[in-house]
């Protein structure tokens, strides 16, 4: 009996997965139109038409950001404007606000595609962009296809009627226009995200279609619920065959269902899991649910849907709870762009970001201020990092002339349904965010917006609480708009968090956007003090982690009211990584600032000292012993320089040369001692400083030195990507440093590199993490910035070796390879 038994289950897996096909043709294609489009920038007169010779249009792949190379310029995007969530009264020029890079204006992106086994009877053929920058208007065979104005959004449209009847050499035309004033921060420019072709059979799982939840969720049994849409489909009987994989490839669960669908109804699946592997940051187990639709025994569809079993909670009093647990969102908030290669969506750098961020023991990412590129979702999934997604930076009042403001009474409410179907599926998805600093917050019928907007999350998706930035607290708290949302979100104001958690009847309090503490990588300013806004004649801020922005503050605040308040509910940092614009404090009239100061990781993807101290308090798993400044000043022998350590250990010692400087603990006589291990009267001689850490038992367990470093000897290059996938897409990136003969950084080496790159791989860009830097990403030359930079090749389509040369006059010449495989 089990032999029959097991000799049934394995022909059902069999039956399960070989039918993709009927008569031996594919239910359902998918495929990526990423080569050979051509590209111009600038108006063309009739530039969707398919007898358009666009030979002399430049040949680009997609993902592309058309901006990127700049030049930057002072000019571009020049803003007059008062920023008003930043105090401001009065308009002044701003610089560099979005990148000063030349993403304003027109571009067509034209190509062409097959349609496999196209019949206009009998299937069906859309397309989907994962994101086009800006007001995109799609054309298919030189007719108007679709028109979709927010950039940030995925949007699809069945083009089956507008193809040519063979299925053969269709035109996509695509034309994008970027207002000026339309950001305040870098967006991108271009097909910046994935364009997909999907074609069915008539009958068909749209997209989006799959919708999975756990309305019941335990460590013994987790209910599993599957509510697919159908097109096509009314009145037929259909039969669902629906199996449940585990991570290891198992059937966990399996259901075959007949119903008959009537219109607008959903085909829904119950499932039970046993002993079900919950989905955590620190265990992101993840299944797929397999399904396939038969209609008169004839399969018509087959597609996977992959989630994760996970049970949200917000509790009044304690806040988040995931699968049971209170937990503190150590999150941070991070712009789309990805510095050096702009808003081009790269899986491997992300898959980088997300990797620095998590071992710095962050366990969530906000998408600010706009819908993220499914990859990242993907990618937050699969390595553990909840997130807050949110889409609007303004609704319909604006904070940018030519800002959402001016589609949002059509489009919003479209906006919301297609990013909430997008993303419901995925468990690390924990929140939406409806919206960041909205100037709707303070008028009178504000909270009516703010209703509207968190309706439609509850009715697309009921199993996810809402918030939304707030900074106008004043307004909020009297107005109404605070109370009525799931999670009350602040950003900033930490002093009025308790007078929030009080006022409002949710009681409690997320940090949606804290700190905006400002630095600038391996800058130290002298004296060390504690302050807002400050500026200096070389346009950096200091990385002693003391400065900050009017509005904002250091991130020993933000630690104290997670530790001290069993009502916050953790925080989102702004920003995980430097982004491009937005160049505060240096914003107004203070080019050549182009790059944001925010970051915990600056824009060539090189963690500054602040890293490690959010790394002290928010990785539990691994210690951390950071020491900072460097310790090569040669104009400041014998002058008080303050020398900190971040750790994760109560007490240090430090010696100078072998001399003790004294021990000293973490204590509550203020924020910073409270967090931060600090020798504020140290005086620098040349030589060695060494920290030794001390354990709760006073033990010496650890220590670490840094040494004055001698003259820029030779370039050193270092990689956690020694081997990358031959994809024509990974990235391997490359830290350039100039080092003495000991091997020592050296800080102040600002020399230009050249670089070639040959073999299995090519250039790509290089970043130094100046906010001032004017040198083009994309050309293989670049100065460091304090002794550093970050290289970055892209692996080609055949294995081999990746070879480097790197060159600066004065040092010798490093040499590196990178294996593609
Ligand atoms: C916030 C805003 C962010 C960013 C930040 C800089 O008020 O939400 O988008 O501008 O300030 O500190």
């Amino acid at each position: 009996m089990m032999r029959l038994l097991h000799i049934a289950f394995v022909l059902f897996i069999l039956f399960l997965f070989v039918p993709t096909e009927m008569n031996g043709q594919s239910v359902r294609q998918s495929f990526l139109l990423e080569k050979n489009w051509r590209f111009f920038q600038g108006e063309v007169a009739d530039g969707e038409q398919t007898t358009l010779d666009d030979k002399n249009w430049k040949n680009v792949t997609v993902p592309h950001d058309w901006a990127i190379a700049g030049p930057f310029d002072r000019a571009h995007d020049l803003q007059d404007v008062a920023v008003t969530q930043n105090g401001e009264k009065k308009a002044t020029v701003k610089t560099g606000r979005t990148g000063g890079l030349p993403y304003v204006g027109v571009g067509w992106y034209r190509t062409k595609f097959d349609a496999p086994q196209f019949d206009p009877s009998s299937k069906r053929v859309v397309l989907k962009f994962d994101g086009a920058m800006s007001e995109a208007r799609v054309y298919v065979n030189g007719k108007e296809a679709c028109f979709w104005p927010y950039g940030y959004n995925a949007f699809h449209f069945d083009v089956t009627e507008l193809l040519h009847k063979d299925g053969r050499n269709n035109t996509v035309a695509v034309r994008l226009e970027n207002k000026a004033q339309s950001s305040r921060w870098y967006p991108g420019a271009g097909l910046y995200r994935n364009v997909h072709v999907i074609v069915t059979e008539k009958i068909h799982m749209p997209v989006w279609g799959a919708h999975i939840t756990t309305p019941f969720v335990s460590d013994s049994l987790a209910s599993v619920k599957l509510e697919t849409t159908l097109e096509h489909a009314d009145g037929k009987s259909v039969r669902m065959v629906t199996a449940i994989l585990n991570a290891e490839g198992r059937v966990v669960a399996q259901k075959e269902n007949e119903q008959k669908l009537n219109y607008g109804k959903a085909f829904v699946q119950n499932f039970e899991v046993l002993k079900p592997a919950l989905w955590s940051p620190e265990q992101p187990n993840l299944y797929r649910a397999s399904t396939q639709v038969y209609v008169d025994g004839k399969l018509m569809d087959s597609f996977e849907t992959r989630f994760g079993i996970r049970e949200v909670r917000i509790i009044a009093d304690r806040g988040f709870m995931l699968n049971g647990k209170i937990r503190k969102f150590q999150g941070v908030c991070n712009h789309h762009d990805l510095g050096p290669l702009g808003a081009a969506v790269n899986v491997s750098a992300l898959r980088y970001q997300l990797q620095l961020l998590k071992d710095m023991g962050c366990d969530a990412v906000r998408t600010a201020h706009n819908m993220p590129a499914p990859e990242l979702v993907s990618l937050c999934d699969e390595l553990g990092l909840m997130m807050m997604i949110e889409p609007f930076d303004e609704w319909d009042i604006a904070k940018c002339k030519s800002g959402y403001h001016r589609f949002f009474a059509d489009w919003a409410e479209r906006d919301m349904v297609n990013m909430i179907h997008h993303f419901r599926n995925n468990p690390s998805v924990v929140m939406w965010s409806i919206g960041n600093e909205v100037p709707t917050q303070c008028s009178a019928d504000g909270y009516k917006v703010a209703s509207f907007l968190q309706a439609i999350c509850h009715r697309e998706d009921p199993t996810r609480p809402v918030t939304c930035g707030m900074d106008q607290v004043s307004c909020v708290l009297e107005n109404g708009f605070a109370s009525l949302l799931d999670v009350p979100g602040l950003n900033y104001r930490t002093q009025r968090y308790e007078e929030a958690y009080s006022k409002l009847p949710q009681n409690i309090v997320l940090g949606s956007e804290t700190a905006s503490t400002v630095s600038s990588r391996g800058v130290y300013k002298f004296p060390v003090v504690k302050k807002d806004d400050m500026l200096y004649p070389d346009h950096q801020s200091t990385s002693y982690d003391m400065e900050y922005c009017s509005w904002s503050n250091l991130p020993d605040e933000d630690f104290a009211l997670a530790e001290d308040h069993h009502w916050t509910m953790g925080q989102f940092v702004w920003t995980g990584f430097d982004y491009l614009g937005e160049p505060s404090p240096y914003d107004t009239d203070a080019w050549p600032n182009h790059s944001s100061m925010f970051g915990i990781i600056d824009l060539a993807s090189i963690p500054k000292d602040r890293y490690y101290l959010y790394r002290s308090l928010w990785n539990k798993n691994e210690h951390t012993l950071h020491i900072l400044p460097h310790w090569t000043w040669p104009d400041r022998v014998g002058q008080q320089t303050p020398v900190f350590v971040y750790t994760d250990y109560p007490s240090a010692e430090l010696f100078i040369n072998g001399k003790s400087q004294g021990k000293r603990s973490k204590n509550k006589h203020s924020l910073q001692e409270r967090y931060r291990l600090m020798w504020m009267e140290t005086r620098y001689e040349p030589g060695e400083i060494k920290v030794v850490a001390y354990d709760e038992s006073g033990e010496p367990v650890a220590e670490k030195s840094v040494r004055t470093a001698g003259s820029p000897f030779r370039i050193k290059m270092e990689t956690v990507h020694d081997s990358i996938a031959a994809d024509g897409r990974s990235l391997a990136y490359i830290r350039v440093k100039a080092v003495d003969k000991q091997g020592n950084l050296c800080p102040h080496a600002n020399g230009l590199v050249r670089f070639e790159v040959g073999g299995a791989g090519a250039f790509k860009a290089l970043a130094n993490g100046d906010p001032t830097n004017l040198e083009s990403f994309e050309k293989p030359q670049m100065h460091l910035f304090n002794g550093q930079l970050t290289l970055i090749v892209q692996a080609g389509e055949k294995s081999g070796s990746i070879r480097i040369k790197a060159k600066s006059t004065g040092l010798k010449e490093g040499l590196f390879t990178v294996q593609a495989y």
